[in-house]
């Protein structure tokens, strides 16, 4: 049994294959493999453990129908077709919980960065642009007190409601299918419509799955029913939001800012116009960007493999249906 690896993960995750006495195969090459590459490297394992970004649609599962599993390097698996994969018995795997805490420091550190402009400063000092300044120009905002809005508050959106809380004292609104009974009881927090988190917010965080429900879902008309003193941050899939309708918004001062930590598409182009707004801060999709989640994401990921070797079942899995038909 054998792994292919298609990018270079935390050697944590490659001792514990080892240990494993499972063998892998790693792309070290710093450029993401096409669908074809892919489909021929995952000929000649049992599985595929993968950090990369490329979809793996319907075309690449039925070519690699033999793998004994998907195993994602990642909590998100929009990329997958997970229908196809049920529909040929591979399980899927992913990494949740263990980025909790990093991908909900990131948007606090969107929500602080936007509300105080600060990559907007930084990049004013880089140009030699620091010079005589009035007590009135480039004004920030406190977020004392501030309602921090949530749409999809399971882990992540509690990690940086509690941050909140305890920082600024945020009172915390959300939008869930149904209620989030903890964070009620611990939070405070408290569930209100779609429209009630949109217009009542003053920092609205969409920390939301990409779906065909969620696709788009932050547009036009979504904005034009925000504060126009209000924020908005996407720490999770850039398709949540409608990216020229994010910078209209911005451009006519519908909302006052906007911080991103996925864009849509990815990598963001250098010309984009967001990057030289005042009051928008965005990071290349660092989310989950230290040591402690990727030694966490990696541990998993392996683990999620070494199960499937072992004909166990996976520590997290996407489709658990696949155990029910096969
Ligand atoms: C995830 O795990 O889905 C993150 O976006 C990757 O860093």
């Amino acid at each position: 049994m054998t792994v292919f690896i298609d990018r270079m993960i935390p050697q944590i995750g490659l001792d514990l294959l080892n240990e494993a006495g499972i063998t892998y195969e790693q792309h070290v090459d710093r450029r993401e493999l096409s669908t074809q590459e892919l489909i021929d490297r995952c000929s000649k394992h049992n599985a595929l453990l993968t950090a990369g970004w490329g979809p793996l649609n319907s075309e690449f599962i039925a070519a690699c129908k033999h793998l004994k599993i998907i195993s994602l390097h990642s909590v998100g698996y929009d990329r997958v077709d997970i229908k196809a994969a049920t529909k040929w018995g591979i399980p899927v795997g992913n990494t949740p919980d263990v980025l909790s805490e990093a991908t909900a420091d990131t948007a606090f550190l969107l929500m602080l960065a936007v509300s105080r402009k600060a990559l907007y400063l930084h990049k004013k000092i880089i140009k030699g642009e620091w010079g005589f300044s009035q007590p009135i120009d480039d004004l920030g905002f406190s977020l004392q007190g501030k309602t921090l809005g949530i749409f999809g508050l399971g882990n992540i959106g509690c990690e940086l409601a509690k941050k909140a809380k305890a920082a600024f004292n945020m009172p915390i609104i959300y939008h869930n299918r149904s209620h989030n009974k903890e964070a009620e009881r611990n939070l405070g927090a408290k569930r209100v419509s779609f429209d009630d988190l949109v217009s009542q917010s003053d920092v609205l965080v969409a920390f939301s799955s990409l779906t065909p429900e969620t696709k788009n879902k932050f547009n036009r008309d979504v904005f034009r029913k925000m504060k126009p003193s209000a924020i908005f941050i996407n720490p999770s899939r850039g398709g949540v939001h409608n990216e020229p309708d994010l910078i209209e918004a911005l451009q006519q001062g519908i909302i006052w800012g906007a911080g991103l930590d996925v864009t849509n598409p990815e990598p963001m182009q250098a010309d984009n116009p967001l990057l030289n707004m005042p009051n928008v801060a965005v990071f290349p999709h660092i989310g989950s960007n230290t040591v402690e989640a990727r030694n966490g994401m990696a541990s998993i990921a392996a683990k999620n493999v070494i199960a499937a070797f072992q004909g166990r079942p996976l520590l997290h899995i996407v489709n658990p249906e696949v155990y029910e038909q096969h």
